[in-house]
């Protein structure tokens, strides 16, 4: 830990005692609690409660939940936040947050140790969200059940739409999860939204099941529970470091990618607290931490080691994600009904 970010959090909890006693009416159960939804993996959600209580002595209520069903529950809260910190989940339902004023700006001392990207999040936004980390979307497949049909490797998007890989195939709802929701968004992006959502209800047909959580899939896959399945491809690399019969797909068209986020829920109860833990996730020694519950997104602080596991993005072909669109409320929302209407909702 560099002596910068001791200092940091050093003040940040001095702020968290002063802003307590200075406003005289904070009881100490307010002071000492923080209630976080979190969308990344459980492990990971996990260790930071773990660490960050350890540290600063503040109690954590953590729930993971998609990030499509947070979004969700911090809109129907929103007259009651119940909610302090939303960490981690796809940065478009945290753009449609902000975007719908549920969020909070704050400008974080961290902010200048933060990736481009990252802070691109926060600038689109008005300060509202920030990027904690970035990844690329893709699949993953189980060898020994391919070599068991004796099927050839699928390499591109459209040859998950084959007929020899029906029933193969597993999702999530893009209308739950943050990765199918940037998954449909990648679809309408690289092949237009008419051919998006024809290629949608190809795929409907090899699909087995549409999970809540995005990663699901591919924990599926390595259980030999499904063939295929479509997550971020940092999710199948760690099927695979845990040694699971799982092979990695960066999809040859090219594909989408996620700016995992962070945001501050507005009219939150603890609002001190809730600074305090997003300074303390933007640290570059916390980020680092991942790697150890194999969550191999890459961080966006510029000071944290990216896992050696992590995706490489030089060689994926991304497509320019257009965030400031499919991040907005009105286009989320119109697509989500497109799918259910004329996909989601067909037999297969
Ligand atoms: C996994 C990935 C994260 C992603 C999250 C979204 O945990 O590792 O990078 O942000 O899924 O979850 P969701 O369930 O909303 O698709």
């Amino acid at each position: 830990m560099s002596h910068r970010t001791n200092r940091l959090a050093l003040l940040a909890g001095a702020a968290v005692i002063a802003g307590g006693s200075a406003a005289g009416w904070t009881t100490e159960a307010q002071a000492d609690e923080l209630v976080l939804y979190c969308s990344p993996q459980e492990e990971w959600c996990q260790q930071v409660v773990t660490e960050f209580e350890r540290e600063t002595g503040i109690r954590v209520a953590m729930t993971r939940k998609s990030s499509g069903e947070t979004y969700a529950q911090i809109k129907a809260e929103a007259d009651n936040p119940r909610g302090d910190v939303w960490w981690g989940g796809t940065g478009d339902p945290h753009l449609v947050a902000a975007e719908e004023d549920l969020t909070e700006p704050y400008e974080s001392p961290m902010l200048p140790e933060l990736h481009d990207w990252a802070i691109a999040q926060y600038e689109a936004s008005d300060g509202k969200t920030v990027g904690i980390y970035a990844g690329a979307l893709g699949f993953g497949y189980n060898t020994e059940l391919l070599a068991e049909k004796g099927l050839e490797a699928p390499a591109c998007w459209a040859d998950l739409i084959k007929p020899e890989f029906k029933g193969e195939v597993q999702m999530a709802n893009p209308n739950s999860s943050g990765t199918a929701y940037t998954a449909l968004a990648t679809f309408v992006q690289l092949m237009g939204e008419d051919e998006g959502f024809e290629y949608l209800k190809g795929l409907h047909a090899n699909i087995n099941q549409y999970t809540r959580s995005g990663s699901a899939p591919i924990t599926a896959a390595a259980r030999g529970e499904t063939m295929i399945g479509i997550v971020f491809q940092h999710d199948a690399v760690t099927q695979k470091v845990a040694g699971f019969p799982i092979e990695v797909v960066s999809p040859c068209e090219g594909t989408g990618y996620e700016i995992g986020s962070m945001s501050l829920i507005k009219g939150s109860r603890n609002p001190e607290n809730a600074r305090t833990f997003y300074d303390f996730v933007l640290r570059a020694d916390i980020q680092s931490m991942a790697r150890e519950v194999a969550a191999y997104q890459v961080p966006s602080n510029t000071n944290a080691e990216a896992p050696p596991e992590s995706p490489d993005f030089d060689s994926i072909t991304l497509i320019d994600y257009d965030f400031k669109t499919f991040g907005s409320s009105d286009v989320r929302a119109r697509l989500l009904e497109r799918w259910d209407n004329e996909v989601g909702s067909l037999p297969n």
